[in-house]
């Protein structure tokens, strides 16, 4: 399976960001040779002129969340099928600054996961628990229990990724350490394929949390850790690409 890097750009990006986008790009083909695919998730005002501007390269692009419904009164959202349109392959459900800002739940996570895969959208859910959930003990429990309640019942072979982000870990610079980050990938993984047999054990798992050019090489070569989700490190190709160097190696 190629593993997957994928920037979450957030609230950052400005048409002038399109720069960084393409830089990026042009590594997109070396980095297929080695089996890795590079993919940006930038906000939703760029994403068709960044699609646009990667396209051929083998850059895919992202939206940041879409809406569970197809179409409609809901001002401000947007849909799957739009996200498509744009040119999007991706788009992130569920990620803990939604879940914390728009008090999303499993449910509305799984209900927009749907719409993505109805799209032909790759949904990537993000579980992940809290410091305090940790401290307690619980963080295999609250991450499995977003996994059941995130993923929707059906999805094709490889149409689905999964991203495990500790919010303790987001934009902290504290990373788990790589015994734990393991432990939960295992668990995550044998949870799915417990639920969905052979199509569980395809669904790609990626870290998040922290993730620079100094830590990348050793997350990302532990079993069950299939790529990385990325944020502050994602916004200019130096950072994006010194993650993608530390794991070509
Ligand atoms: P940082 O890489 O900035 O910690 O963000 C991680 C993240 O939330 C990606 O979705």
């Amino acid at each position: 399976m190629a593993k997957l890097l994928v920037g979450n750009w957030k609230m950052n990006g400005l048409k002038a960001s399109l720069a960084e986008a393409s830089l990026i790009a042009a590594s997109a083909a070396a980095a297929k040779s080695h089996a890795i695919q590079l993919a940006i998730c930038p906000p939703a005002t760029l994403l068709a002129s960044l699609s646009e501007a990667v396209s051929g390269t083998g850059l895919l692009t992202g939206a940041q969340d879409c809406h569970e419904k197809v179409s409609g009164a809901h001002t401000g959202d947007i849909s799957a099928a739009m996200i498509q349109d744009a040119g999007g392959y991706f788009v992130i459900v569920g990620h803990s600054e939604r879940r914390a800002d728009h008090h999303e739940t499993s449910a509305v996570v799984r209900a927009k996961a749907q719409a993505g895969l109805d799209a032909g959208l790759v949904p990537i859910i993000c579980v992940g628990e809290t410091r305090a959930e940790r401290e307690a003990g619980q963080a295999e429990a609250i991450v499995l229990g977003q996994v059941d309640g995130s993923v929707p019942d059906t999805f094709p072979a490889e149409g689905l990724v999964i991203a495990y982000e500790p919010v303790w870990a987001i934009g902290t610079g504290l990373v788990p350490s790589a015994v734990d980050v393991a432990a939960m990938h295992r668990a995550i993984h044998q949870r799915l394929v417990d639920r969905f047999g052979s199509a569980g054990a395809s669904v790609r798992l990626l870290y998040g949390g922290s993730v620079n050019g100094g830590n990348a090489g050793e997350l990302l070569h532990l079993d069950h850790v299939d790529g990385a989700l990325v944020g502050g490190a994602s916004l200019t190709a130096d950072g994006f690409l010194k993650i993608l160097h530390a794991i070509q190696e």
